[in-house]
């Protein structure tokens, strides 16, 4: 989990809207809350056409991870992706399509005539290493297995879990996980196989993505069937199978944090158990599908996010957000009778908890994420979400954190957030198709002392500045200077583009 910290004008205002031009260096300084794991970085659509990267976060070396150093890690990015170009698949938000691979690292199956390149990784008997494994897709949750070997998970999105065993492991969309895999077979070559969840396909490893495990001195290639996954729609296996001593707790995923090392205390009451807790805001959000005049949409309560030209940043620091959105507008707790487009902005209470109920009518799995923190992932469960649901069903005793959340079909997932970072978050699915189509929200956390050491300013780039540039419909540097209170930096427009100086 990285939390954005401080830097949040960044994210919100241009780093969405902006191309990084040759030559100029974007220099995106983040504080970094808890110092592990790894996180995909991808920006909506470019991820559908290849825009995303590593960011792999490591432990400072004072501070011991709960598991010997292995030998080396890898980074596997999995995710499904589309033959026709992004831009086409673009136009429908996805709508009509349906992936035709899954690649690793960008690269194609092994065996499959069509791929250029498979993905490979050297082991040598005997030794453990450690494989970073992220969801990068558009739209399939996926499941994780390397042939013949087990993987003892320990990590996810920056926190160290419970320790557990597993021959396979689902990562949904925008997850990620680490896990240790010992190689412990005959020095042979094996298949690392990722295949689609809450699909129907009668032959799933047809599309699988396929990588191979070498040992050296092997001397023979992977072989027989790929190995089978666990039944594509069972929710037992997905949220359960991972930890049998949380079944009655219902906790979906790895539930615990193991804070026997390396953990950093995100609850600010100084203590992982956040039963004692007093929330001030819960929000409960359906996430579901519309056809708003005929166009297929995704919704939160029944209202499909409408992307305002003016940034959600600049209108609320300039304008009080008049003419761009209305604060609160939208309910929080419950849908509209009726499907509605709109700039759904809702108020959080700074450094209070919140409560966040995610309730998935969809038929597939939805992933929830939140920018700008990461947040205690308390209860999961089938069917309607009541307040009963947290005496019953929620494990309040080291939940897990981390920055996104899988929500079951016909299910909810819970999760609690401390709001200690002033801004403008963005609240959305993971899903590609959902969240392109209207799946998003934004949470308003004011905090009402201006001081900059809270909440860093905007860089100013060429970039930022054709943003501003844009919605003042003027480059007048009088008025930059007015409005963005920096009363040093000027503008200079000239035939080749935006430049800025200091004065
Ligand atoms: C937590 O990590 C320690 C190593 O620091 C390990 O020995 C222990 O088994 C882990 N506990 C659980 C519950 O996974
Ligand atoms: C993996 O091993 C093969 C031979 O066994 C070698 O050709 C290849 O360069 C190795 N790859 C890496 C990344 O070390
Ligand atoms: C999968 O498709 C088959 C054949 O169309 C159908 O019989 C089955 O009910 C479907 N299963 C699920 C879980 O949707
Ligand atoms: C593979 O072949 C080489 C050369 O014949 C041999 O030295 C090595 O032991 C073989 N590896 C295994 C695992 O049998
Ligand atoms: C390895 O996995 C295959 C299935 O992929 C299985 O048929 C075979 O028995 C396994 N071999 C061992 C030694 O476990
Ligand atoms: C629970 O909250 C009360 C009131 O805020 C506080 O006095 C108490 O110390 C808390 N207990 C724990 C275990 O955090
Ligand atoms: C968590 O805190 C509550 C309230 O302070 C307390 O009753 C409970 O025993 C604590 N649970 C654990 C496992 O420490
Ligand atoms: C900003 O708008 C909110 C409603 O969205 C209103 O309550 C508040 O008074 C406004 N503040 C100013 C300074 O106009
Ligand atoms: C959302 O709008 C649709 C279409 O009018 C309606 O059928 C549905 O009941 C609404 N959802 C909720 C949860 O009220």
């Amino acid at each position: 989990m990285v939390a954005l910290s401080r830097s949040m004008w960044w994210l919100v205002c241009c780093m969405a809207l902006c191309t990084v031009v040759v030559g100029e260096e974007i220099l995106l300084k983040w504080h970094v809350k808890i110092n592990n794991g790894i996180t995909p970085v991808s920006q909506d659509q470019p991820r559908a056409g290849g825009g995303f990267g590593p960011i792999q976060i490591n432990n400072m070396i004072a501070i011991d991870v709960p598991f010997p150093k292995p030998e080396q890690e890898f980074d596997l990015l999995i995710g499904d992706w589309y033959r026709q170009s992004f831009k086409d698949v673009r136009a429908t938000g996805g709508v009509g399509y349906f992936p035709d691979s899954m690649l690793i690292n960008g690269k194609g199956p092994y065996l499959d005539p069509l791929s250029k390149a498979h993905e490979s990784f050297n082991v040598s008997k005997g030794k453990t290493y450690r494989f970073r494994i992220s969801n990068v897709g558009n739209l399939w949750s996926i499941n994780f297995r390397i042939q013949n070997h087990t993987m003892l998970l320990v990590e996810t999105e920056g926190s160290y879990t419970n320790q557990v065993s597993l021959d396979s492991l689902d990562v949904h969309v925008g997850q990620s996980y680490s896990v240790l895999v010992t190689a412990d077979q005959n020095a042979e070559d094996y298949y690392i196989v990722a295949t689609p969840k809450w699909v129907n396909m009668t032959k799933p490893n047809a599309i699988a993505a396929v990588g191979v495990l070498h040992y050296d001195n092997s001397n023979t290639t992977a072989s027989g069937p790929l190995p089978n996954g666990p039944d594509p729609f069972d929710i037992g296996f997905s949220s359960i199978k991972l930890d049998p001593s949380i079944v009655k707790r219902k906790v979906a995923g790895p539930s615990r944090w193991n804070l026997t090392a390396g953990a950093s205390r995100p609850n600010p009451q100084g203590t992982f158990n956040v039963s004692n807790v007093t929330l001030s805001q819960t929000f409960v959000l359906h996430g579901s599908f519309a056809l708003i005049n005929g166009s297929p949409r995704y919704t939160v309560n029944n209202v499909t996010y409408t992307t305002p030209s003016t940034p959600l940043k600049l209108a609320d620091q300039f304008l009080n957000g008049s003419g761009v959105y209305e604060l609160d507008a939208f309910p929080v707790h419950s849908s509209l009778p009726d499907p509605v487009k709109g700039t759904f902005v809702v108020s959080g209470i700074h450094k209070g908890w919140l409560e966040i109920v995610f309730r998935n009518d969809l038929d597939r799995v939805d992933s929830w994420h939140l920018d700008g923190f990461g947040f205690f992932v308390v209860g999961f469960g089938l069917g309607e979400w009541t307040p009963e649901a947290r005496s019953t069903a929620y494990n309040f005793y080291d939940p897990i954190v981390r920055s996104t959340v899988q929500v079951y079909p016909g299910g909810w997932s819970a999760v609690y957030v401390y709001l200690d970072n002033p801004g403008m978050w963005n609240l959305r699915s993971q899903n590609l198709q959902h969240w392109y189509l209207g799946q998003e929200l934004y949470i308003r956390v004011n905090d009402p002392d201006p001081n900059p050491a809270k909440e860093h300013p905007p860089q100013i780039t060429s970039c930022f500045a054709v943003v501003y540039c844009n919605w003042m419909h003027s480059c007048d540097p009088v008025k930059w200077r007015y409005h963005s209170g920096f009363n040093r930096i000027f503008l200079n427009v000239n035939k080749i583009g935006v430049s800025i100086s200091r004065k």
